[in-house]
């Protein structure tokens, strides 16, 4: 039975890949509090002292904006603490799966990023997270790198949750049209994960490599708001948001510190042909996720 080592089972990702992984061996958490993520080499000697097949690494500064002013803490969560990893992975000879972001791609143009595409990130965040993904190629001969996109869950802080409250709250919201890209569920990351993993465990390090991970399908932030919004009023909840108040506008009538790719596409097709399988639209995810929310009816509250 394979020993999976998962860091940071609290956040998005981490909590429903701890659901997700446990059936696929003998799962150990290390959170936070059970050592500081910046001190790589106490990380790798928790980590090593397991022995682990699998080391899963969903630890990541995703604070973007503040990543600018403090790209230290970024750097050491993003680049340090994989590159760490990856070292302990080697020398384990156990598979290192990590997540990455389509914030490492320049964001220009309208064609969906390929996974051999020239990089060239807009921010710190994503400088940051394409410096992770380099010192895993160098480190580690078994990775799985999933670069994914505008992550959330029924759970913790995310643009749905957050559209959510705002809707339920006030008359009027204006929310950006031009970057575009596609929402992805955090479940549907950990379930794509487990099912690349049980493959990559059978057939080795010929499949080690970067891969998008996205449902299919595009949108706007607009759009997927103008989705949540639809979905949650068919259910009958009723919302204080007026549709005459609720606006579509452009980046820049929105300005954050961290610059925001414009074309967030990723193409799939890497994915979908190394691990044969078909990537659900994303739509029909948001709709799962959105159930899954209402039924736990804790959208105020956690
Ligand atoms: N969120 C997105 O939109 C997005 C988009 C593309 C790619 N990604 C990538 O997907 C992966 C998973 O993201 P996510 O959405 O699950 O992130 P998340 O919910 O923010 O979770 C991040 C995890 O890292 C831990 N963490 C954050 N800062 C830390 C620090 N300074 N010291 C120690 N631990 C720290 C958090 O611990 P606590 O739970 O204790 O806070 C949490 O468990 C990341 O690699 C991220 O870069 C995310």
């Amino acid at each position: 039975m394979a020993v999976i080592v998962l860091l940071a089972p609290t956040g998005q990702v981490g909590f429903e890949l701890a659901r997700s992984l446990a059936p696929l061996g003998q799962l150990h958490y290390i959170s936070r509090a059970d050592v500081d993520f910046s001190d790589t080499a106490a990380v790798q000697q928790k980590v090593a002292a397991l022995q682990p097949d699998v080391i899963v690494n969903a630890a990541a500064w995703t604070a973007v904006d503040k990543a600018e002013t403090e790209a230290e803490g970024a750097y050491l969560l993003n680049a340090a603490l994989p590159q760490a990893l990856a070292q302990v992975a080697q020398q384990q000879n156990a598979w290192l799966v990590h997540y990455s972001s389509d914030y490492v791609y320049p964001g220009n143009g309208t064609a969906a990023w390929q996974e051999c595409d020239q990089t060239a990130p807009l921010s710190v965040y994503g400088a940051s997270k394409l410096a992770g993904d380099i010192a895993i190629q160098n480190a580690c001969a078994k990775h799985l790198i999933f670069r994914t996109s505008w992550v959330y869950a029924a759970r913790g802080n995310n643009f749905m949750r957050t559209m959510l409250k705002l809707a339920l709250s006030r008359e009027a919201l204006k929310v950006v049209a031009d970057q575009v890209g596609a929402p992805t569920p955090a479940r549907l990351i950990a379930q794509v994960s487990c099912l690349a993993l049980q493959q990559a465990l059978i057939k080795g390090a010929q499949v080690s490599g970067i891969y998008h991970l996205a449902p299919k399908g595009e949108t706007s932030w607009y759009g997927f708001a103008e989705a949540i919004f639809a979905f949650v009023r068919k259910k009958g909840i009723a919302l204080q948001l007026q549709p005459a108040k609720f606006e579509a506008i452009n980046t820049d009538q929105y300005p954050m510190l961290a610059k925001r790719p414009a074309n967030s596409r990723l193409n799939l097709t890497k994915i979908e042909h190394t691990f044969g399988m078909q990537m659900p639209d994303w739509h029909g995810q948001l709709e799962l996720t959105l159930e899954e929310l209402l039924s736990s009816q804790t959208l105020l509250t956690d």
